[in-house]
């Protein structure tokens, strides 16, 4: 059997087990789906969101992509983003970095990889900001490692900075908090890094204001 048959196969047993759990199982999953959760989390086939967090299909809405980067024209991203919080209406927004993270890695050296190279950029303008700390590590494990935990942390500033986050907390609604978390590969355990709700972000510098973009949209015609 070849490997990709093996996974239709799969699937079929995996849907029949559900229904013998509960005939209903799909029924009330394909009504609607209220998940409390967004997570932004890295490609890696070693870090599946749902698994490691022990959630069921329905609990949390997924976006991937290599380095769990979050930058503000990525369209596909900010889609995602978007209807997460004004339609899904989740509570927590989640980005997830893992411990040897490949692109981490590839990010520290000078090496280039092509189209990539552009992606990668992103990760070397987070070493430039914490350059100082970084550059002093004598480890290249420990370096590697710290920079994940830092891309974590400036992935939810860039979150908490962007227009669609902002939004939502000019809202009368709170939400989203925003997470960084690290997964250790090594042991399977989720690390957090860091915490924004609402009322801690202070930076008036990004705030959304309704009343002039209402006013603004307007004088635009
Ligand atoms: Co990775």
């Amino acid at each position: 059997m070849k490997s990709y048959e093996k996974l239709l196969l799969e699937n079929k047993a995996w849907a029949s087990e559900k229904l013998s759990i509960n005939k209903d199982y799909f029924n009330e999953l394909a009504k609607n789906e209220q998940p409390e959760f967004l997570w932004i989390g890295c490609s890696d086939s070693r870090v599946p969101a749902l698994e490691v967090t022990n959630s069921e299909p329905g609990e949390m809405f997924v976006h991937r992509n290599v380095a769990n980067i979050v930058v503000n024209t990525d369209v596909n991203l900010m889609s995602v983003l978007q209807y997460a919080l004004e339609v899904l209406r989740v509570k927590h927004v989640i980005v997830c970095g893992h411990y040897g993270c490949g692109a981490i890695k590839a990010a520290i050296t000078k090496d280039s990889y092509g189209l990539i190279d552009a992606w990668l950029k992103n990760i070397k303008d987070v070493y430039r900001i914490y350059r100082e700390e970084l550059d002093i590590i004598p480890d290249l494990e420990q370096k590697q490692e710290r920079l994940v935990e830092l891309n974590v942390k400036e992935q939810v500033l860039n979150l908490a900075k962007g227009r669609i986050v902002q939004r939502a907390w000019a809202s009368s609604e709170k939400y989203p908090v925003l997470h960084g978390w690290v997964y250790d590969i090594n042991t399977g355990i989720l690390n957090d890094i860091i915490k924004i709700e609402p009322e801690d972000y202070k930076d008036e510098l990004y705030r959304f204001d309704e009343k002039s973009f209402k006013k603004n949209i307007k004088s635009n015609g």
